[in-house]
């Protein structure tokens, strides 16, 4: 194995925690410095690991030791992060999405290509053996031509766990920018890209109740779309047809279907690394549980850090990432407009992931 890959952390909030897991689980990856607006979340999270720093923001984006910054922050400031981070210099890796919007986004972008730095972005998840199973199942052609997808999200919202839950509800937020890059991206690694949406969607409230921690029992404004539906056209031809909800109590519906002519697949949920494969051929009565086929094995998130120790755009990687936001916010200008909008935007599928354990990947 060569030098390990450096990487420093802007925002330590609820997710971090799962980030600085698999970090410390992946040798080629070294953690140096951690930083937050709350220089107290960042001297918690530095304390837990030796040899990690707690460093003030801009100290961090500057730092010569780190080649990677990985932005957690909310993402209202994911862009910000983003481009002080290339202005030193550094890749960056951000969590989802990309920027609150999609202009924001193509700042990000311009300013990386301009800089000769890379962008990746979660969610890596889909590198993972769920998702990587059904895209081989469906290349290898267990289900035929494929035809249809559906992809379902229905909770009440995340104001009932998360303390500071403000963020989902303001744009940047809400059930399709906060869990659409997730169904979404999954979509497009096994169907590929999408060259028209058709949307609808509901507020039903215009707050809501924070349902846990010092802030319980806090109303929220809500400011963005809860519940949004649409259907996406791939650039095959095949139509995906999305259900993103806070409004809902709960589903039994599978978190994502694709549908062929000889066959129909249960895709596990693509929040998740792994999960079950069901293949139903015609003809068969019942399905049968694939075999894991593909994907990194024993995931966390972080993972797609990885692909920053080659030369190669991260398949987490920010033109993926762009082209998942345009296709939600082309969802939302259909539904504001009643009609058929464009993408604007595409991308290529990301490379598939053999299947094998990341920890052991020079
Ligand atoms: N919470 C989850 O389960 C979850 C899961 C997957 C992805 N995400 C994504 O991760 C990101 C962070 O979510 P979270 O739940 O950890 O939020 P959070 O509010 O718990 O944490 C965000 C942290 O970023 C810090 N921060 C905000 N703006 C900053 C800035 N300009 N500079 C430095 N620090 C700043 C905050 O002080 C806070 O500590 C979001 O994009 C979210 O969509 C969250």
């Amino acid at each position: 194995m060569g030098q390990p890959l450096t990487v420093g952390i802007v925002g330590c909030g609820a997710i971090s925690a799962q980030y600085l897991k698999t970090i410390d689980r992946l040798p080629q990856v070294k953690l140096v410095a951690v930083a937050d607006l709350d220089p107290e979340r960042a001297r918690a999270a530095a304390e837990q690991y030796a040899g990690v720093e707690a460093l003030g923001v801009a100290e961090l984006i500057a730092d010569p030791r780190i080649q990677v910054v990985l932005n957690l922050t909310i993402p209202a400031a994911h862009a910000d992060i983003a481009l002080q981070a290339i202005a030193a210099g550094k890749d960056v890796y951000c969590e989802k999405p990309l920027a609150a919007t999609g202009e924001d986004a193509r700042r990000v972008l311009d300013a990386a290509r301009e800089a000769g730095v890379r962008v990746g972005c979660a969610p890596d998840t889909v590198l993972g053996t769920g998702t990587q199973t059904a895209r081989a199942a469906i290349d290898d052609g267990l289900i035929g031509r494929p035809i249809a997808a559906t992809a379902t999200m229905m909770t009440p919202g995340h104001e009932r766990w998360h303390p500071n839950p403000d963020f989902y509800y303001v744009p940047g937020g809400g059930p399709l920018l906060d869990m659409g890059p997730y169904y979404i991206s999954s979509l497009i690694t096994m169907l590929g890209p999408v060259r028209s949406v058709i949307g609808a969607a509901s507020r039903t409230r215009s707050k809501r109740t924070i349902g846990s921690g010092p802030r319980q029992g806090e109303e929220i404004p809500v400011t963005v779309d809860t519940h949004v539906t649409g259907v996406l056209v791939h650039e095959s031809g095949v139509l995906s047809t999305l259900v993103m909800s806070f409004d809902a109590v709960a589903t039994r519906a599978p978190n994502i279907e694709v549908h062929g002519e000889r066959g129909s697949l249960v895709v596990p949920d693509p929040n998740r690394f792994d999960g079950q494969v069901l293949l139903t051929k015609l003809g068969d009565g019942e399905a049968r549980e694939l075999p894991v086929s593909a994907g990194y094995a024993e995931a966390g998130r972080g993972v797609g850090l990885i692909d920053f120790l080659s030369d190669r755009e991260p398949r987490a990687g920010g033109t993926l990432a762009f082209h998942v936001l345009d296709v939600m916010e082309s969802l939302l200008a259909s539904a504001r407009s009643g009609r058929s909008v464009d993408v604007e935007s595409t991308c290529e599928r990301p490379a598939a992931v053999a299947l094998g354990d990341p920890a052991a990947l020079g």
